[in-house]
């Protein structure tokens, strides 16, 4: 597995990394909010001096072939060779578009990725999955290939709104779930509202509660980080265990498809957190998950991410993006579901009956 750092002084750590790779050119990768909130503490630095810089849009609505080509073009046009380095500056937009890109470019240059979003910093950066969206499919083109380095530099989880913070907090509580139930137990009991206000009012009477919650949380980012490495560098290429990681996910990924089509896009984590409502609902029915802590979950995610709204009209179009997701073989609905905390139980095929039962769950049950 290569290394991810946690760091709170990216510009040692950087200049550290920046030496220990050879490269000839160096190029940097932001999209319109990290070139504003996060370049300019890489301003400076000898090591990034030289480094040719390109900045892309800055939602999920940019991680597009277009988009791509733009990189590419940019690479050739600043004499980017297979020696070359790439640094993605950014959410999981710029690590999964950066990380593409340089991984096909002229075959394929190393890259690394600085995440400056909570879900890219738990999630998205780490694991080495690039791709974009196509034909309105998340992620539907794209390669395995891991970053050279990640630095995580906690102090970015200052930029973030409170939306970005819970979308990737999200990602957090399926590690949790997957890992151990203290690590889950004190995720339940962080005060995820509390930061949210006091970083959507800042304020010096809010300051100190939210320099505090900042800090727990950027502890809590190692311990989730740690539990992705360790189920990537057990499976990188997703044949087994990795299939876990995608707890919450095949319904997730159906409401974030379903909420871009309709025109009220979900943030990723958003639609996984009902994407877990969802799956903890099937792995009560299917697998013996604990009804009781399924209800502590669905309570959280109630509270803190309140509701996509949606009606039985709306679940034959939610099964069928299901059947579309790319873990599925044979037009099955493939789920990662549990039988417990850590007890995954991958390749849990439901059919339509089962899904529609989950769906009347997800709009009534809770
Ligand atoms: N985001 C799930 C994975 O990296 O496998």
């Amino acid at each position: 597995m290569n290394s991810v750092l946690i760091t709170s002084d990216i510009r040692a750590a950087l200049t550290e990394v920046l030496a220990a790779i050879p490269h000839d050119r160096l190029f940097i990768l932001t999209d319109d909010t990290t070139s504003r909130l996060c370049l300019p503490l890489l301003a400076n630095m000898p090591a990034v001096a030289a480094a040719a810089h390109i900045e892309i849009g800055s939602t999920d609505a940019h991680k597009t072939l277009d988009t791509l080509a733009d990189v590419w073009t940019w690479l050739g046009e600043g004499g980017a060779t297979r020696h070359s380095l790439l640094v993605n500056l950014g959410g999981g937009m710029v690590t999964d578009l950066g990380g593409f890109a340089a991984s096909t470019f002229k075959r394929g240059m190393a890259y690394v990725n600085i995440p400056t979003t909570l879900l890219s910093m738990v999630d998205a950066s780490v694991g080495g999955k690039t791709g974009i969206n196509f034909r309105g499919l998340k992620n539907e083109i794209g390669v395995f290939s891991l970053p050279h380095t990640v630095l995580i530099h906690t102090p970015f989880l200052r930029t973030l709104d409170a939306a970005n913070i819970c979308s990737g907090y999200a990602e957090m509580l399926k590690h949790g779930l997957l890992s151990d139930a203290a690590h889950l137990e004190s995720l339940l009991a962080f005060d995820l509202q509390r930061l949210c206000h006091a970083v959507a009012h800042p304020s010096p009477e809010h300051e100190a509660a939210a320099a505090a919650l900042l800090q727990t949380l950027a502890e809590q980012v190692g311990t989730s980080v740690r539990v992705k490495e360790q189920v990537v560098e057990e499976d990188p290429r997703e044949l087994g265990i990795r299939k876990a990681l995608n707890l919450g996910h095949t319904a997730g990924h159906a409401f974030e498809s379903y909420s871009r089509r309709q025109g009220r896009p979900l943030l990723h984590g958003y639609a996984v957190a009902y994407g877990l409502i969802c799956e903890l609902y099937l792995s009560c029915v299917r697998t013996g998950f604990p009804t009781s802590l399924m209800r502590s979950v669905v309570t959280f995610i109630r509270e803190n991410y309140g509701s996509y709204d949606i009606t039985c009209d709306d679940y034959e179009a939610l099964y069928e993006l299901m059947t579309h997701d790319k873990k599925n073989t044979s037009g099955c609905v493939n789920f990662t579901l549990l039988g417990g905390v850590r007890d995954i139980r991958i390749d849990q095929l439901a059919d339509r009956d089962a899904i529609f039962d989950m769906l009347d769950f997800y709009r009534e049950g809770c």
